[in-house]
């Protein structure tokens, strides 16, 4: 099916937040409105003021808003991997219908019937990534509706993450005055949107060098094996520039933006820059190469923390080698450092739309098209955050920190023996679960 229709990226970070809206016309995106503002509210990708974090995200979509002409009014919205989980999940359902013909409300329910297991009180769903059905023992199904079978199974992947962080997230966009029509797992987003058919199959390492935080993921086998985050990023270069030249936090992020270079074999010892020194009136010369040796100290850091971790998976040998990008990553001489470190081929990944050709902007542009990417079975299986019953109603297309997990089991039991649902159904008879949201969602852009 041709992807069709707006659709709005908000990414979070530390540093600033980005905003895309894009509109697809026959699975073509055009990139009509673009924000970008600096953020407030975070420390190392994590909300920690939702007032400030408020502010930002207004900032930012009142840009692309101008940008793009129109009053945005939902979003798909990252969320960083911090204490991310997943594991495999399976449910099983019998098939509901008389005539055994699977339908919307089969594999809804055969994704609630997966999704029961307990999980931590202090974690949530974030979502469950459907990826085969199953028809009476027949394997390897996408979009089992329409077919007749009596027993219906579902596998697929159940993330879940700290509620704090959810929350937050979801509590700024709300706040804000936005409507998050999904949570996207940044890194899953990311890798699906700038890997190839071949790295993801074959496996590759993708580092995010953000300003407050470095994820780490693998994709192997078209799947994210593994994430991690290093509460490390950009910012703080920045810092340690600002420290060891004693000049303020502003004038050393100028520093390494115009002079910076990572690999301090190739910068220079005779060219030298001015450095405006707290406490004295005179600036002071310094020279590129010390620069980048500060610049140097802070990435490998970085970059052999990850490496330990990356050892004791032991995926160096993984054809795709390594991708970096993120924001951090536009330091000249990112590559020969990385390349230096980890001894496997290191590529860095910039966008390739018009006007946004930096990697700060290769999360968000991910993340519309993961949204964009989102199938009709997606569209079934997350309305399952939605409500516990198949029975879209007006108004609760979103998201929201449901709890889920209470009662689960017992409403799954209810669900498959049950036909009181019909009662509360509001859209038209024929117009299917994922019309409906498709319509109710254009109409937010009217
Ligand atoms: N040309 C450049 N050279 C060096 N660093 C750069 C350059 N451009 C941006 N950066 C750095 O990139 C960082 C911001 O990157 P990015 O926008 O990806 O982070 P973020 O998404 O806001 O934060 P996070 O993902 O960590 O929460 C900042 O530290 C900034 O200094
Ligand atoms: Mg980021």
């Amino acid at each position: 099916m041709a992807k069709t229709g707006l659709y709005t990226g908000l990414d979070i970070g530390t540093t600033s937040v980005k905003v895309i809206v894009a509109e697809y016309i026959d699975d073509q995106m055009n990139i009509i409105g673009v924000g970008n503002a600096k953020s407030k509210g975070l420390s190392r990708g994590i909300i920690i003021d939702i007032d400030k974090t408020v502010d930002s995200i207004k900032r930012a979509i009142a840009q692309a808003e101008e940008k793009a002409g129109l009053k945005i009014n939902n979003v798909y919205v990252g969320l960083p991997a911090t204490s991310l989980q997943w594991e495999r999940c399976s449910g099983m359902i019998a098939v509901s219908a008389n005539s055994k013909e699977i339908t919307d409300e089969d594999v809804f329910n055969v994704a609630m019937a997966a999704m029961v297991r307990s999980i931590a009180p202090e974690r949530q769903i974030i979502t469950l990534f459907p990826q085969e059905f199953t028809v009476d023992g027949f394997e390897g199904i996408h979009d089992p509706r329409g077919m007749i079978g009596v027993r219906l199974e579902m596998s697929g992947i159940l993330f879940t993450g700290p509620k704090t962080i959810v929350h937050n997230v979801q509590a700024a966009v709300e706040k804000a005055g936005f409507h998050v029509d999904g949570l996207v797992i940044s890194p899953l987003a990311l890798a699906e949107a700038i890997l190839v058919d071949g790295e993801k199959e074959f496996g590759t390492i993708l580092f995010d060098l953000g300003g407050g935080q470095t994820t780490t993921a693998v994709m192997y086998d078209k799947e994210l094996k593994f994430s991690a985050v290093d509460q490390e990023g950009g910012e703080n270069i920045t810092k340690d520039i600002s420290v060891v030249l004693n000049t303020s936090y502003n004038s050393a992020e100028a520093l390494k933006i115009n002079y910076g270079n990572a690999y301090p074999e190739h910068a220079s010892e005779v060219e030298a820059f001015p450095v405006d020194v707290i406490g004295k009136s005179e600036s002071v010369k310094v020279n590129e190469r010390y620069l980048s040796e500060i610049i140097k100290a802070r990435l490998e850091e970085i970059l052999l923390q990850a490496k330990e971790i990356l050892t004791s998976l032991n995926v160096f040998d993984l054809p795709g080698g390594i991708v970096i990008t993120g924001g951090a990553a536009s330091i000249p001489g990112i590559i020969e450092l990385a390349q230096d470190i980890f001894n496997v081929n290191v590529k860095l990944y910039v966008p390739n739309h018009i006007g946004l050709r930096n990697p700060v902007f290769s999360n968000v542009i991910a993340l519309v098209e993961y949204a964009a990417n989102l199938t009709e079975i997606n569209y079934i299986v997350e309305s399952t955050k939605v409500s516990e019953r198949f029975m879209p109603v007006a108004n609760n297309n979103n998201y929201a920190d449901q709890p889920i997990e209470n009662n689960l089991e017992q409403n799954v039991y209810q669900q498959n023996n049950s036909d009181d649902y019909h009662e509360e159904e509001t859209f038209e008879k024929g117009e299917n679960l994922v019309q409906w949201i498709k319509n109710k969602w254009s109409e937010m852009f009217d």
